[in-house]
């Protein structure tokens, strides 16, 4: 229980990879905030969460709204008094050619991708300065490494995550708090159960270990980042894609 007496803020944990994550924070012994457009798929995983012992709190917040995130972490402060840990993994896609992609396309995947991340980093920076210590977590994405077509707002928002990551890294280090991104390939959640089965298929042959990957994969090692055994790991990105961006 290596997460025991911790507090941790998972946003987009409503469903799919960010419920796996809040659930294995849980399990390590963290009591863990649901943070969610989604209200009622934030009370789910809040429920599943008490249901192991651990104290939870639903908040149906838009990330991408810097005073709605302010108020939700207020709140958690003035409720658990300190937060050890925040993983931003609130995302969404909006695919387009870059010809037929529309300007709230590009804009609302980049306010939810990108600055919803620096809203929430932003909102418990203070607090976690104060108490010299903190493991932020940013969920990014390969396709923020190398690039798709179809994706350019999507892409572009999480090689900035990536960016934003790498850069608070070194800004917090002298604090204790440390910053690191995991990258995941083609994962099986709500996301991508929305790409065509054809493409689907063809995406799965480009995997070297010749299947899509499980919320619970990239919930491990967002578990390991914030764990003792990580205490030295600051500033990286870490791939789980079963092979996809060799
Ligand atoms: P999902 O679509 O199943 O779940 C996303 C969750 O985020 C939902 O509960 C949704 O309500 C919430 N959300 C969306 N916009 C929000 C907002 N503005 N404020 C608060 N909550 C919001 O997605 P999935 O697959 O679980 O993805 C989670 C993260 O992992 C995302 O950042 C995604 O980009 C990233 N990722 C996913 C991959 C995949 O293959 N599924 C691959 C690489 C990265």
């Amino acid at each position: 229980m290596f997460l025991e007496g911790k507090k941790a803020v998972v946003t987009g944990a409503g469903r799919g990879i960010g419920r796996a994550i809040a659930l294995a924070l849980a399990g390590h012994g963290s009591d863990v905030a649901v943070l969610d457009m989604d209200e009622a798929g934030a009370g789910e995983t809040a429920g599943l969460i008490e249901r192991t012992g651990r104290k939870s709190l639903a908040l149906g917040v838009n990330v991408s709204s810097l005073t709605a995130v302010e108020e939700a972490i207020n709140k958690i402060l003035d409720l658990w008094s300190s937060i050890d840990i925040v993983v931003n993994n609130a995302g969404i896609t909006r695919d387009n050619l870059l010809v037929r992609m529309k300007e709230d396309e590009w804009d609302s995947v980049i306010a939810v991708n990108l600055k919803g991340s620096f809203n929430l980093s932003k909102a418990v920076a203070r607090s976690m300065m104060k108490q010299r210590s903190g493991c932020i977590v940013n969920i990014a994405s390969i396709i923020g490494m190398m690039g798709n077509a179809g994706q350019a707002n999507y892409a572009a928002s999480k090689g900035g995550l990536i960016a934003l990551t790498k850069s608070l890294a070194k800004e917090m280090a002298p604090r204790g708090i440390r910053v690191n991104a995991v990258a995941p390939g083609f994962i099986a959640t709500d996301m991508t159960d929305k790409i065509p089965e054809k493409l689907r298929d063809e995406m799965v042959s480009a995997i070297p270990l010749g299947r899509m990957g499980e919320p619970d994969d990239i919930a491990a090692v967002v578990s390991f980042l914030t764990s003792p055994s990580a205490s030295y790991i600051t500033g990286q990105v870490i791939v789980v894609d079963g092979g996809m961006y060799i």
